[in-house]
């Protein structure tokens, strides 16, 4: 177990709603005559366990509002978590939005130095590195111009260049890669080989389902702030792929709710996203029929692992 450097337990991290603020006259009109909402509560993340082994690239995918940024905020400790336990070893930095510290009215320079101390590297050692940093990010005629001109891209280079001098145990990236161009998309990847070669450990959030499989060991798939599935990278995106593609909007309450039944009588527990739209759809193909479902539990390895 020692090797272990991130260790998440049933993690719940739960939001209030109905928090909009009121910016028109109009709006704070219709707050005073409208009847006061109960303000409700939404778990953006679900009861969410894993760990993550030195060294190890861990991709986190899944759709828009899953809860990808937020989990990443629970693991660096930036957001509490609702409920739960989350255990960590050794400096983690995260690099969460780009250029998050970065000032727009100090120049290139002035911004390496200062996100350099943010970031905790020693005053001397960034002085030294500058002009390294100013080449990777191709910004070197950019370097005394404030970043408050620059282009999204420049600024993400300029972040991402200096964030990798410092040298982290646990670094964790939102989606960064992608913003470069071409060319620096291909050299931050070799980065990330590089780094991985340094044994660091990386939780990598993204889209882009190649970088998955060509750079991660295991990947997480997060549906609507619950774990879809741990494991391969390329088992974990396939079932992401389906899931995008049997839209869960086609599945109807009262069949979930029989399928559930199955779930709990069975495997004890409530059904997992993907077993769930696997039964459904193959259902609706008229494949399976709800009754088959109980077989299939009980022949699936879950049950032959717990029951023999
Ligand atoms: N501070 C907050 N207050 C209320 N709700 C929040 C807050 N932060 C996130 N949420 C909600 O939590 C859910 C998960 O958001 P999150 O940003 O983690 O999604 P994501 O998977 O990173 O999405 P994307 O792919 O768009 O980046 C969303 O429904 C979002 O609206
Ligand atoms: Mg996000």
């Amino acid at each position: 177990m020692s090797d272990v450097v991130i260790e998440l337990k049933n993690i719940y991290k739960t939001f209030k709603l109905n928090y909009k603020e009121k910016t028109t006259v109009y709006e704070t009109l219709v707050t005073t005559v409208k009847k006061k909402s109960p303000s409700q509560t939404f778990n953006a993340l679900s009861n969410i366990s894993f760990s993550v082994k030195k060294g190890e690239m861990l991709g986190i995918i899944g759709h828009n509002g899953s809860g990808k940024s937020t989990l990443l905020k629970v693991i660096c400790h930036i957001l509490p978590p609702s409920q739960g336990s989350i255990k960590t070893k050794g400096k983690i930095i995260p690099f969460l939005q780009l250029g998050s510290g970065f000032n727009g009215d100090l120049t290139a320079i002035e911004n390496i130095k200062m996100y350099g101390m943010i970031l905790g590297i020693q005053k001397n050692k960034i002085a030294k590195k500058i002009p390294e940093i100013l080449e990777y990010a191709e910004l070197e005629s950019f370097k005394d111009t404030k970043v408050k001109h620059f282009s999204s891209g420049m600024f993400a280079r300029l972040a991402f260049a200096t964030a990798i001098q410092s040298e982290p145990d646990i670094l964790v990236i939102d989606e960064t890669l992608s913003v470069g161009d071409l060319a620096f998309q291909q050299k931050s990847f070799n980065t990330f080989l590089d780094i991985k070669k340094q044994n660091t450990t990386i939780i990598y959030v993204t889209h882009n389902l190649d970088d998955v499989l060509r750079l991660c060991d295991r990947a997480i798939l997060l549906y609507k702030g619950f774990v879809g599935d741990v494991g391969d990278p390329k088992l974990i995106v396939d079932k992401y792929k389906t899931v995008v593609e049997k839209s869960p909007d086609y599945i109807e309450e009262s069949l979930a709710k029989e399928i559930g039944v199955y779930y709990q009588k069975i495997l004890k527990r409530p059904p997992d996203v993907i077993g769930m739209l696997d039964h459904f759809y193959r259902i609706k193909k008229g494949e399976i029929s709800l009754n088959d479902i109980p077989s299939i539990l009980k022949n699936s390895e879950e049950y032959v692992s717990i029951h023999g």
